[in-house]
């Protein structure tokens, strides 16, 4: 297997002393898309932040590519290729799409630009309008766009599909499992649309209260969907 570049080890994550995140394992791989099922509150947003450092681990260890993740210098990790689309997108409304992709490489990088857009042909005719008047479908698709201008090497994304329309989320998230492909970019993806994303992901890992209730290849857990539902909903199943 490829070396991971991400990778969390028994990894604890919360708020002011209380885990919301237990004894967290995984690993992801150049390349490889993994994503992190789980009901509201299981604790997937805890683990992206913990993952970014933008929030104190509470225990275990986080590395990407290699390095410990930092809480007190979370803008060493993004320098060394770490990407958050968080779940509120991260998007400033005054600016347009064009400023928005300047701003979000460490410097103009117009080539790239420009092959990014191509994965995202509804932004094309779109680059002189003001961020706040997009869609939210639009604005998802520039807020993936701009973390993948930074040519990022570990890209997390949270709640992609978050207010969109199933046929969009169809669009954005295959284009996200080509360019992970197609670049090597390790991709921890956070979804609701269990079928779309299991369809797009190499593994997935269901948390539930905190914990991992069952991990494995995608198609496993998609051919297996008994199993799948329990770990969803009533946290009982447990891994192979
Ligand atoms: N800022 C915070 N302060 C204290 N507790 C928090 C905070 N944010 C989240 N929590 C708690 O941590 C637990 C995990 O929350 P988290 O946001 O990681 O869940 P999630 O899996 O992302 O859920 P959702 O699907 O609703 O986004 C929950 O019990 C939540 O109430
Ligand atoms: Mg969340």
């Amino acid at each position: 297997m490829t070396e991971a570049v991400l990778v969390a080890d028994r990894l604890v994550a919360g708020y002011h002393g209380i885990p919301a995140v237990q004894g967290l394992d995984l690993a992801v791989a150049a390349g490889e898309v993994l994503t992190l099922l789980g009901p509201n509150g299981a604790g997937k947003t805890t683990t992206l932040l913990t993952l970014a450092g933008l929030l104190p681990r509470m225990g275990g260890r986080a590395t990407i590519l290699g390095t410990p993740v930092d809480h007190r210098r979370p803008y060493r990790t993004a320098r060394r290729g770490m990407r958050l689309v968080p779940d509120d997108r991260g998007l400033f409304a005054p600016l347009t799409v064009a400023e928005h992709l300047r701003l979000a490489a460490a410097r103009p990088d117009p080539e790239r630009e420009k092959s990014v857009l191509a994965r995202f042909p509804a932004l094309e005719g779109l680059r002189g309008r003001k961020v706040g008047l997009l869609s939210g479908g639009e604005q998802q698709m520039l807020a993936i766009a701009a973390a993948l201008v930074a040519r990022p090497k570990v890209l997390m994304v949270d709640e992609m599909s978050l207010g969109l329309a199933p046929m969009v989320v169809r669009n954005i998230l295959p284009a996200i499992r080509e360019i992970a492909r197609a670049e090597g970019i390790a991709v921890l993806l956070v979804e609701q649309h269990v079928e779309l994303a299991l369809a797009v992901s190499d593994r997935a890992i269901v948390l539930n209260h905190g914990r991992v209730v069952l991990s494995g290849a995608a198609g496993q857990l998609l051919a297996d969907r008994a199993k799948l539902t329990a770990a969803y909903f009533d946290g009982t199943a447990t891994s192979p």
